[in-house]
C-alpha cells in the first residue's frame, strides 16, 4: 500500500519524483522519501507525515541527482516516523519497498549475526543488507540484486539503487503492483500508471516474479529463475491528467457530487435504455447454466456485492454466496463447478481479492470483475472485466465507486433475470427504465446538503452511532456505519433492523443516536417497528426515508431527511447519497483528515 517510484532521467529527478509520490500518496501517506546520487555518494530526505513535509524539507535541502527513487508509506513493520521512512540505505544501496517481506525476522537475525547493524524496526532494511552483502561478496549490482530476491518470502515491490552505477534501478514485484515507463534516453518506474502518467503513457506492467534492469536506454525483464521475458508494452488509458479538487474542499466531497454522472455513465455502459435491454456481454460464463454465483471483496465494495446478493436472488433466482475476501481466500470454501466468480474492486489490486479470485482460478471457475481501474491486476488476471466507470477516485473513503459497483450489480442481475427467464421482456424493460431515473434522483439527493450538514453539526457531538436497515438497506446501513468511523472517528455500527432486539437494543439510550434508513416498500412497516421500539428507550432517530414514508412513519425523530419516492431497484444507490454526505459533513465538522483519514490508505496491497 506504499507507493513507489523511480527515475533514471537527465534532469534533476527530486521535484519529477515529488510530483510522481503526489499521485501516490492515496496509498499511503504516513511518511515519504527521496534518495538521489550527489556526486557519486547516496543522499536522502526524508520526513514523517504528508508529502507536504518532504517537499518542505527538499527545499531547505535541495537534491540535484539525476537518478532517484521515491516513497510515500503505509506503516507495516515500525511506527511512522523519519527513521522507518524509506528509502533504505546500506553500503552503498538504497531502496524502496511497498509489501511484507514475511521471513524478515529470520533473514535479520542472519544478517545481524553477520555484523549488519539495523537503523529502523522495518523489514525492508534486511532487503538493503542482503543485497550490500551480495555486493560485498564481489557480485555486480545487477546479480546481487538477483541473489538477495531469491531469499524473499513474501509480498513486495520493489525499486533498488546502487551508488556505484548511475544508470540503473532494479525493479521487482511479487504481489504488489509495478510499472516500467518507458521514455526517450530516461526511463521510469512506479506503483501505477497514474504515477508515472507526466512522464510517459508507455507503460510495461512486470508480472508475479518479475524483476527488471531499468536503464536510461533499455529495460530488461526476467524471472526469478534469470531468464529474460517478454511483456508486452501497452499505452496506458486516461491517466494523463491530474485530478484536483476543482472548487470543492475535499477530493470526497467532488466525487460525492461527480455521482449523477459517472452512475449515468456505468449504466449507460451496460444497459440499452432506448430499448429497455440490458446489453448482451461476452460472460466466460452463461447465467442460465449456473446454480450458484460466488462474490468476494473487501470493505464497502464487499458491501456492494452484499446488495448484489439480494438483487441476483431476487430477479434471477440465482443463489449468491458472498464472502469477505480475506475471509473467503483461506475458508478453502468447495465451489461447484456450475459455478462462476465475481470479485468487485474500486482499485483492482486489493491484495485479498486478489489472492480470493486466485483461488477461484485454481479451483476452474470463470471470473468476472468488477473493477475501477481498468490496468489493475485484477482486471488483468480475470476472464473478463465489468468496469465501473467512475473516473479515478482519490478521497480514501469509496463513495462513487460503491454506487457505480451497485449499478453494475443491477445491471447484471437484469442480464442472468433475463436469461434466466425469471424476468418477462416487460418486467426488464421496466427495470431498465427504472434505472435510467438514477442520476436524475442522485441530482434531488445532492440538493438536500442543506439538511443533512445541520444533522451532521448535530452528529458530530456523539460518540457512538448505530445505522439500521432491513433488505438492501442493511448492507447500506452497515455502509453508512463504515464511511462515518472512518472519517470521522466516532464509532459507529450498521446492523439488520430485526436484528436490534438480539442484543444492540441494550446500547439504546439518548447518547446514542440511531438512524434509520427505511424507503417506504414491502417491509417499511417491520422497520417502523423497529423504530418504536428505540423510541420507547429513549433512543433519538434519524430517519432517512422517502415522502410515503415520512408520511406513513408516525414517530418522533430527531430529524427525518426526506428522499424522492424512487422505484425499489434504484433505491440502494439513491440511499447512498444521504448515508455518503452526512458522514462527510459530520467528518469536516470533527476537523478531521477527510481525503486521507489516518491509519488508512486507499488502495490495501498487503493482507
Ligand atoms: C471504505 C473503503 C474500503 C475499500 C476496501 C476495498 O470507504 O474505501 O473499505 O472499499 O479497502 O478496496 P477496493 O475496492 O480497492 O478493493
Amino acid at each position: 500500500m506504499c507507493g513507489i517510484v523511480g527515475i533514471v532521467g537527465h534532469t534533476p529527478v527530486a521535484p519529477l519524483i515529488v510530483d510522481a509520490l503526489k499521485r501516490l500518496e492515496y496509498r499511503g501517506y504516513d511518511s515519504a522519501g527521496v534518495a538521489t546520487i550527489e556526486h557519486g555518494e547516496l543522499a536522502r530526505r526524508r520526513a514523517e507525515g504528508k508529502l507536504v513535509n518532504l517537499e518542505r524539507r527538499l527545499k531547505d535541502e535541495p537534491l540535484d541527482g539525476l537518478i532517484g527513487i521515491g516513497h510515500t508509506r503505509w506503516a507495516t513493520h515500525g511506527v511512522p516516523n523519519e527513521t522507518n521512512a524509506h528509502p533504505h540505505f546500506s553500503n552503498g544501496v538504497a531502496i524502496v519497498h511497498n509489501g511484507i517481506i514475511e521471513n524478515f525476522a529470520e533473514l535479520r537475525q542472519e544478517l545481524i549475526a553477520d555484523g549488519y547493524t539495523f537503523s529502523s524496526q522495518t523489514d525492508t532494511e534486511v532487503v538493503a543488507h542482503l543485497i550490500a552483502r551480495e555486493l560485498a561478496a564481489g557480485a555486480e549490482p545487477v546479480a546481487a540484486a538477483h541473489n538477495a530476491l531469491k531469499r524473499l518470502q513474501g509480498a513486495f515491490a520493489l525499486a533498488i539503487m546502487f551508488k556505484s552505477d548511475e544508470d540503473l534501478i532494479v525493479g521487482a514485484r511479487n504481489g504488489p503492483p509495478l510499472a516500467v515507463g518507458h521514455g526517450e534516453g530516461e526511463m521510469f518506474l512506479g506503483s501505477d500508471a497514474i504515477a508515472l502518467a507526466p512522464f510517459t503513457n508507455s507503460i510495461t506492467y512486470l508480472e508475479d516474479g518479475d524483476w527488471a534492469v531499468i536503464r536510461r536506454n533499455e529495460i530488461s525483464i526476467f524471472d526469478m529463475d534469470g531468464n529474460r521475458v517478454d511483456r508486452k508494452r501497452q499505452q496506458s488509458l486516461g491517466t494523463s491528467f491530474m485530478v484536483d479538487k476543482g472548487n470543492h474542499r475535499h477530493f470526497m466531497e467532488k466525487e460525492i457530487h461527480e455521482q449523477p454522472e459517472v452512475i449515468s455513465h456505468t449504466l449507460a455502459h451496460y444497459l440499452d435504455f432506448a430499448n429497455g435491454r440490458s446489453k448482451p456481454l461476452d460472460l466466460p460464463f452463461d447465467f442460465a447454466k449456473l446454480d450458484r454465483l460466488a462474490i468476494s471483496a473487501c470493505g464497502t465494495a464487499y458491501l456492494s456485492g452484499l446488495v448484489g446478493k439480494y438483487w441476483f436472488e431476487r430477479f434471477a433466482r440465482l443463489p449468491v454466496d458472498i464472502d469477505i475476501a480475506s475471509e473467503f481466500r483461506y475458508r478453502e470454501m468447495p465451489l461447484s463447478k456450475d459455478s462462476a466468480a465475481i470479485f468487485i474492486s474500486q482499485s483492482g489490486e486489493t491484495a485479498d481479492t486478489l489472492a480470493s479470485l486466485r483461488y477461484c482460478r485454481k479451483e476452474g471457475l470463470p471470473i468476472g470483475a468488477i473493477v475501477n481501474v481498468r490496468e489493475s491486476t485484477i482486471a488483468r488476471e480475470s476472464d473478463v472485466t465489468l468496469p465501473t466507470l467512475a473516473g479515478p477516485e482519490i478521497g480514501v473513503a469509496s463513495t462513487k465507486a460503491f454506487t457505480c459497483q451497485l449499478s453494475v450489480l443491477a445491471a447484471l442481475a437484469i442480464r442472468a433475470a433475463e436469461a434466466r427467464g425469471t424476468i418477462s421482456a416487460e418486467e426488464e424493460k421496466l427495470l431498465v427504465r427504472q434505472l435510467a431515473e438514477a442520476p436524475r434522483f442522485a441530482t434531488q439527493v445532492l440538493k438536500l446538503d442543506q439538511q443533512i450538514e445541520k444533522v451532521a453539526r448535530e452528529l458530530a457531538h456523539y460518540k457512538h452511532v448505530l445505522y439500521l436497515g432491513r433488505d438492501t438497506n442493511y448492507p447500506l446501513a452497515m455502509e453508512g456505519a463504515l464511511k462515518l468511523k472512518e472519517i470521522s472517528y466516532i464509532h459507529a455500527e450498521g446492523y439488520a433492523a430485526g436484528e436490534l432486539k438480539h442484543g444492540p437494543i441494550a446500547l439504546i439510550d439518548e447518547n446514542m443516536p440511531v438512524i434509520v434508513i427505511a424507503p417506504h416498500d414491502r417491509i417499511f412497516e417491520k422497520t417502523v417497528s423497529n423504530m418504536q421500539e428505540v423510541a420507547a428507550r429513549g433512543g433519538k432517530i434519524i430517519l432517512i426515508t422517502d415522502r410515503k414514508g415520512a408520511a406513513a412513519a408516525s414517530i418522533d425523530t430527531m430529524e427525518t431527511i426526506v428522499l424522492p419516492d424512487v422505484p425499489e431497484i434504484i433505491a440502494p444507490i439513491i440511499y447512498a447519497l444521504p448515508i455518503q454526505m452526512l458522514a462527510y459533513f459530520t467528518a469536516v465538522f470533527m476537523g478531521t483528515d477527510v481525503d486521507q483519514p489516518r491509519n488508512l490508505a486507499k488502495s490495501v496491497t498487503v493482507e
